[in-house]
């Protein structure tokens, strides 16, 4: 299949079967992946990783990725660069697209990613902005669908921040058949913009306050830091305001017998999450993080020429 756009920024820029497509190309070479028998479907092919936030996940697991299609990566920091302050996004991007054959970003404002997706020549792929996490989320359904069948109608919800995470859930529930419950404290909802657009897509979702009544039956339930990067300052107060928020086995209780637990990771133990539950017999965390790097390969694969 090929794809109907240049960039991979957001999940319901696309459409189910695109989707599903990229799914099931991760899901079929996880295994020949984890054989180190995976043929090398992009030789000499070469990937920018641009980062202005630090990353264990994203930067191992792109920079792996591409090896294993045959190609490699180059890590590059936003001090190096300067992009938007040493020279401009537009420059930027004119010029690696002349050097690279994708660019993968993790940025703070996803406006400058997308001017960047504008002018680049080559496919840009979000890693994270302070508005979005796709690549994360296509890692969590993959990661559902390995432990519970299809996400088809199941009930997720997401336990805290209402941030890029939980932004990037909403996107996929626009497109996506299942239902998307987040539980946060008043003020912290979602992106106003991304609610509009889920609501126009006809998505399935509710925004609560009560954590409790939110994982009543709940097949997945997914957590988060309490602040992003770039919110360190805020951390005493969200601490405060988030504390009703924690993944608990009391509150797991009233979910349904099967869930898993997923934490898109680096948790803070014993703040969002417990040991007990990250640790326990419902967490899929680290199947979750090592589909990071399955799902991007495909997400590469589908994308890079
Ligand atoms: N989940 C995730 O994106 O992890 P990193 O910040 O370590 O890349
Ligand atoms: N919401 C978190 C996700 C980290 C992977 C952040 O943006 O810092």
């Amino acid at each position: 299949m090929e794809p109907s756009k240049k960039d991979f920024l957001r999940i319901d820029d696309f459409g189910l079967d695109e989707l599903r497509h990229i799914l099931a190309l991760a899901r079929e070479q996880k295994p020949l992946a984890r054989r180190h028998e995976l043929p090398h479907s992009h030789p000499n092919r070469q990937l920018a990783c641009v980062f202005a936030k630090p990353s264990l996940r994203t930067r191992v697991s792109f920079e792996i990725a591409m090896r294993q299609l045959g190609g490699g990566s180059l890590f590059i920091t936003d001090k190096e660069i300067g992009m938007g302050t040493r020279e401009s996004v537009k420059d930027v991007a004119r010029v690696l697209s002349r050097f690279v054959d994708a660019i993968m970003i993790r940025w703070f404002d996803q406006g400058e990613v997308d001017e960047l997706a504008e002018h680049a020549t080559v496919p840009v792929i979000n890693g994270l902005t302070d508005l979005l996490h796709p690549c994360q989320v296509m890692a969590d359904i993959m990661t559902v669908e390995e432990h519970l069948g299809s996400i088809d109608g199941k009930n997720v919800v997401m336990v805290g921040d209402g941030n890029n995470l939980a932004n990037s859930w909403l996107n996929a529930a626009s497109v996506f058949p299942f239902d998307f419950t987040l539980a946060c404290p008043e003020g912290y909802e979602p992106d106003e913009s991304i609610l509009q657009a889920a609501d126009r897509a006809g998505a399935s979702f509710q925004i609560l306050n009560d954590p409790l009544a939110a994982v009543e039956g709940a097949h997945v339930i997914y957590s988060d830091a309490f602040y992003s990067m770039g919110q360190e300052e805020e951390a005493k107060q969200r601490r405060a305001d988030f504390a009703p928020f924690r993944l608990t086995t009391e509150l797991l209780a009233v979910a349904d017998d099967r869930h898993i637990v997923l934490h898109c990771l680096p948790a803070h133990r014993g703040e969002e999450i417990t040991d007990e539950v990250i640790d326990g017999p419902h967490s899929v965390v680290y199947d979750e993080a090592e589909n990071r790097m399955h799902a991007q390969r495909a997400i590469i694969a589908h994308f890079m020429k």
